[in-house]
């Protein structure tokens, strides 16, 4: 018997959907490019001096540009994860100088929520065959999650460790938790928590959805443990992959 029948088909609709939204996002990114480069000149002072005021205004535009940036980007990711064809490009990656340089860009924003983010790696971590790029993104997604969903002062810890066959990276959060009823949707495209919708109006959803994707591609699995109001820790393994012999 063939198989064919068994294999899972996305409905022609949500093809065109996310066709759909391909083609817009890849339409948005020049100009926005365009409007950011623009600003950028402006505030450079290079075509005449600003008033602090409009320095200020200048600065407000060119975040909210950033910010749309990150949101085309990410639904360009949706899109392709949604027809298959997120594209990874896999080489061997150093997991320890990853989340090192990951915290290390999120650095400024960590300062500005009040949050301490320490890092304890945990003996020797081998490099694993997976695409930088993709992992650091799944990093920056679960660490910009726990610095944004806080009570207070946010403590942060991430380690990494292997056990057998797998590198195992967790983060550690003392923020708003997720409830039960909230839990099972977290990964969804678009969802977004009600705690989360109250502390900071804006943002996609799309976050963890992706990263799960990532993760999952990458063929390691993501997973979390949370109790409303006392802190979340996300995880995930990748495989520790031998080098194949030539
Ligand atoms: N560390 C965390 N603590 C509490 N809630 C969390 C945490 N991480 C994720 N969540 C919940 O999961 C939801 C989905 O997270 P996700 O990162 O996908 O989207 P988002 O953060 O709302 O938006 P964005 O796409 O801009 O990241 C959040 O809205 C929040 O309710
Ligand atoms: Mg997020």
């Amino acid at each position: 018997m063939p198989h064919h029948q068994h294999k899972k088909r996305s409905t022609p609709e949500h093809d065109i959907r996310s066709e759909v939204t391909s083609i817009i996002a890849h339409q948005l990114k020049s100009p926005l490019a365009g409007i950011k480069s623009s600003l950028e000149v402006i505030l450079s002072g290079q075509l005449g001096a600003l008033t602090k005021n409009q320095q200020e205004y200048l600065h407000i535009a060119l975040d909210e540009v950033d910010r749309m940036v990150s949101l085309v980007k990410d639904l360009l990711d949706a899109a392709r994860i949604d027809q298959k064809e997120l594209k990874l490009n896999i080489q061997p990656t150093d997991l320890v100088k990853l989340i090192k340089d990951t915290i290390d860009n999120v650095a400024t924003f960590a300062r500005a929520t009040n949050a301490s983010i320490s890092f304890m790696p945990e003996g020797e971590i081998p490099l694993v065959s997976v695409d930088a790029t993709k992992i650091q993104q799944a990093v920056n997604n679960i660490i910009d999650n726990a610095m944004r969903y806080e009570q207070g002062r946010g403590e942060i810890i991430i380690r990494l460790k292997k056990v057998g066959q797998k590198i195992i990276f967790s983060c550690q959060d003392n923020g708003i938790g997720i409830s039960k009823e909230e839990q099972k949707k977290i990964f969804s495209k678009f969802y977004r928590g009600r705690k989360a919708i109250e502390l900071l109006p804006t943002g996609s959803g799309l976050g963890l959805f992706i990263t799960k994707a990532i993760i999952e591609q990458s063929g390691g699995k993501i997973w979390f443990e949370s109790n409303l109001g006392d802190g979340s820790t996300f995880y995930f393994f990748l495989p520790v992959q031998l080098k194949k012999q030539k």
